[in-house]
C-alpha cells in the first residue's frame, strides 16, 4: 500500500478514489456490494476487518479475507477511527500494528463483546455473566489463527476440572490432536467415512478429512463414567456436561471461537479404539478452537420462561380433589400357585 490510511480517507472525503488504481468507490458494506443495515452489521463488518488484520498483518489480505474490496475495507477502519475518535491501527504504508484503542476493539472483537462497543468505550474485559452470555458456537469455517497455547488450553482445561461434580470423580478426559498428528486422523476420518459410506465420493472423503484438518486447534472431549462408584451415571454425564461447558466458555473468555462437532464418526469402534477410547467411554465430539476470523451470526436466545417454572405447594383439598377424579385401580389378583 502506497498510500497513508489517512490520505486514502481524505481522497475518499473528495471523491477522488475512482480516479486511483485499483480502487473503486467506497460503499461502507457488511459483504460484497452490501450496505450495512444496521449499527450492529456494521460493528459485526468492523469486528471482522480487525480480526482479519490480526491474521493477516496486511491490509490487502485482510480486505480480501473478509471480502471487501481495498477501498470498503479501508472506510470501515476509518469509521472506527471516527466513532472512536483515536486510529485504531498505525498508519504507516504498510500495516504497522494496532493502537492500544485497535488491541482494545480487537479484545472486544475475540470475545463477541457486546455490540454497543462502539458507541461507548471499549471494554476488553467482560463481566463473568457478559462472557457467558455473548458466548456463541463458531463454525471451523470461522476459525483461523492460531489456537490456544500450551499454557492457555492448561488454563481452559483447569476451568473444565473446576465444573461441579459429585465425588469429584471428573468422568471426563480430552484428547489433543497437535498439528502434526492431524494428517493421521484425517486418514483415519477418511477411512471411517468409506466404512460407512463405501460409495462416498472425492468430495464427501475430502470433507471428512477437513473435519480432521480444518481448526488450528482440535480436542476429543471423552465421557468416562465409572462403574464403581455411588454416584449415579446421570449425574456423571451431568458433571462431563458442565465441564464440556466450562472448557468451551473458558476458551471464549480467552477470546477464541470453539465449536463442539460429533457426528457419526463418534460412534465408531475402529475410529475409537484407534483413538485409544476405551469400550466402556463416549466420544462426546471434537472441539475446533482458533481465532475468530469472521464472527457468526447473531444468537437469540429464547425468553427464560420457557425453561422457568414455579412450584406452589398444593393445597390439602386440591390432592383430595384430585384423589377422587382419579380412576380406580384395578382389583389386585390372587397369587398365581
Ligand atoms: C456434545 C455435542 C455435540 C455436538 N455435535 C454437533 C454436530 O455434530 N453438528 C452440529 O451442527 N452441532 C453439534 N453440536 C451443537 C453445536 O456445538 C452448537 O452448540 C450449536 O450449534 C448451538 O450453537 P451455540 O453454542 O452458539 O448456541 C453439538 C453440541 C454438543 C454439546
Amino acid at each position: 500500500m502506497s498510500q497513508t490510511i489517512r490520505d486514502l480517507v481524505e481522497r475518499l472525503a473528495r471523491g477522488g478514489l475512482d480516479e486511483a488504481p485499483g480502487l473503486h468507490r467506497v460503499v461502507p458494506a457488511t459483504g460484497k456490494g452490501r450496505k450495512p443495515a444496521t449499527a450492529v452489521d456494521a460493528t459485526d463488518s468492523l469486528f471482522n476487518g480487525l480480526l482479519a488484520l490480526d491474521v493477516e498483518r496486511n491490509f490487502e489480505a485482510a480486505a480480501d479475507r473478509c471480502g471487501h474490496p481495498l477501498d470498503e475495507f479501508l472506510t470501515i477502519i476509518r469509521d472506527a477511527e471516527i466513532t472512536y475518535g483515536r486510529p485504531v491501527v498505525h498508519e504507516v504504508p504498510a500495516f504497522g500494528g494496532f493502537t492500544n484503542v485497535g488491541d482494545a476493539v480487537l479484545a472486544c472483537a475475540r470475545t463477541l463483546g457486546n455490540h454497543d462497543a462502539t458507541h461507548s468505550a471499549p471494554r476488553p474485559k467482560m463481566s463473568a455473566t457478559a462472557a457467558l452470555l455473548s458466548r456463541r458456537s463458531v463454525s471451523p469455517k470461522r476459525l483461523g489463527g492460531a489456537g490456544p497455547t500450551h499454557d492457555e488450553m492448561d488454563l481452559i482445561i483447569r476451568c473444565a476440572l473446576s465444573a461441579p461434580d459429585h465425588g469429584s470423580l471428573r468422568p471426563w478426559r480430552v484428547i489433543e490432536f497437535p498439528q502434526d498428528a492431524r494428517s493421521a486422523l484425517a486418514a483415519l476420518f477418511e477411512q471411517e467415512k468409506l466404512r460407512r459410506d463405501p460409495l462416498a465420493s472425492r468430495e464427501d472423503l475430502e470433507l471428512a478429512r477437513e473435519h480432521a484438518t480444518r481448526a488450528p486447534a482440535l480436542v476429543g472431549f471423552v465421557v468416562s463414567p465409572q462403574g464403581r462408584t455411588n454416584v449415579p451415571l446421570q449425574e456423571q454425564w451431568l458433571a462431563a456436561g458442565a465441564a464440556l461447558g466450562n472448557f468451551l466458555n473458558a476458551a471464549h473468555s480467552l477470546g477464541y471461537g470453539a465449536i463442539v462437532l460429533s457426528g457419526e464418526r463418534c460412534h465408531d469402534p475402529i475410529l475409537k479404539s484407534a483413538l485409544d477410547i476405551q469400550a466402556t467411554e463416549f466420544l462426546a465430539g471434537f472441539i475446533s478452537l482458533g481465532r475468530i476470523v469472521q464472527v457468526p451470526p447473531a444468537r437469540k436466545l429464547p425468553p427464560t420462561d420457557r425453561v422457568r417454572g414455579k412450584w406452589t405447594p398444593r393445597l390439602p383439598a386440591q390432592d383430595a380433589a384430585d384423589a377422587a377424579a382419579a380412576p380406580p385401580s384395578p382389583p389386585s389378583l390372587p397369587p398365581e400357585a
